[in-house]
């Protein structure tokens, strides 16, 4: 099968596309066709700072998540044909990942999706809306009409959040770095827009959320305690502001009377969240967001402009 493969740190324009045996399937693992397959930050951190280290199992197919098809059930509930997504669980890091025609994957990271969506679109999901959508359910408890401030509005996960927040009941306030990504994120459903300055708890709007999802990270996340109302929920998603931890973190000090303090990692999916998360998307018809296609050829492109952050959104390799 083609598949893209690397034995340590590399540059982009050094990816490849190589041909490697389709995996044998084994108990508690299912071979999965990939039609198509969501790229993300984090593989872009593999391929620049992490394939040397010894936890990263090289030579390795990177791409932490997928959509296709059941190819072999293995000893699994599932049936060859069914419609699937997978992520993370070691995808890509611990054992081969989604730049490739198949993947082999423990079956608990695999789940059964039923959905109008087609390939291209439902590749926008895995990743991004389950860490959207366990960030607002699980971490915020978000419910209608709450009011949710989304920090870091313009990154993909920060945009299913709008989305996703919306389809929720919740009124939607999106700050971004740059008053010039406003049209845009009302474009995807945001109420409100406002700049982030890192102080908007000391801004004066009439509107003060209930619920922040923090996508900036700990450069930011003591501001958004104190911009929720109390009682209030914050949920500590995202790094993008590439601070990430609290220095001599005291909670009793640092969180606020009458603030919630949750966390939220991708690492964990359950067919039980996907099957929430796959009605919120059917009922309310959401479109998931994808920026750019790539196909396996094109990989140094496509890994160029994820380096970069030039996608402005998901970028998604085409692959059968
Ligand atoms: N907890 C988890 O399990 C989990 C899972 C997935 C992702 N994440 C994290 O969630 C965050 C978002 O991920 P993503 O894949 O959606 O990111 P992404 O799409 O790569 O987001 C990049 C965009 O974020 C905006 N941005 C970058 N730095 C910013 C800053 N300091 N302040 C405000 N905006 C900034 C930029 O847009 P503009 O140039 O338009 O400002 C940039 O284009 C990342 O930190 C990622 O590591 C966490």
């Amino acid at each position: 099968m083609r598949a893209i493969v690397i034995s340590g740190c590399c540059r982009a324009d050094q990816l490849q596309v190589s041909d490697i045996p389709i995996p044998q399937v084994k108990p508690g693992w299912v071979l999965v066709k990939i039609y198509a397959a969501g790229l993300n930050h984090s593989e872009s951190l593999l391929r620049t700072h992490e394939a040397d280290n010894d936890y990263i199992n090289t030579p390795i197919v990177p791409g932490i998540e997928c959509v296709g098809e059941i190819a072999d059930a293995s000893d699994s509930q599932f049936g060859v044909g069914n419609r699937v997504i997978a992520l993370m669980g070691g995808m890509g890091r611990s054992f081969n990942g989604s730049y490739a025609e198949y993947a082999l994957l423990p079956e608990k990271n695999v789940f059964k999706v039923s959905t109008h969506l087609n390939w291209l679109a439902l590749a926008a999901v895995p990743e991004t809306y389950f860490t959207a959508f366990g960030s607002l359910t699980e971490g915020l408890l978000i419910q209608a009409g709450d009011v949710l401030l989304v920090r870091g509005a313009t990154s993909t996960v920060g945009q299913a959040a709008i989305q996703l927040g919306k389809a929720l009941g919740a009124t939607v306030i999106a700050a971004a770095r740059r008053e010039s990504s406003f049209a845009e994120l009302q474009s995807i459903g945001a109420d409100h827009c406002i700049v982030d300055d890192g102080r908007i708890s000391k801004t004066t709007s009439p509107i003060r959320p209930n619920k922040v999802l923090e996508l900036i990270g700990p450069k930011t996340l003591r501001d958004s305690l104190l911009t929720v109302t109390h009682p209030g929920y914050v949920c500590q998603t995202g790094l993008l502001g590439n601070v990430f931890t609290v220095p001599q973190f005291d909670a009793i000090k640092y969180i606020p009377n009458g603030v919630f303090l949750t966390g939220f990692f991708s690492n964990f999916p359950t067919q039980a969240i996907m099957d929430r998360l796959f009605e919120v998307i059917e009922q309310k018809r959401i479109s998931p967001l994808y920026k750019r296609v790539f196909t396996l050829d094109q990989i140094v492109e496509a890994h160029t402009l994820l380096e970069k952050g030039g996608a402005g959104g998901k970028i998604i390799l085409k692959i059968h």
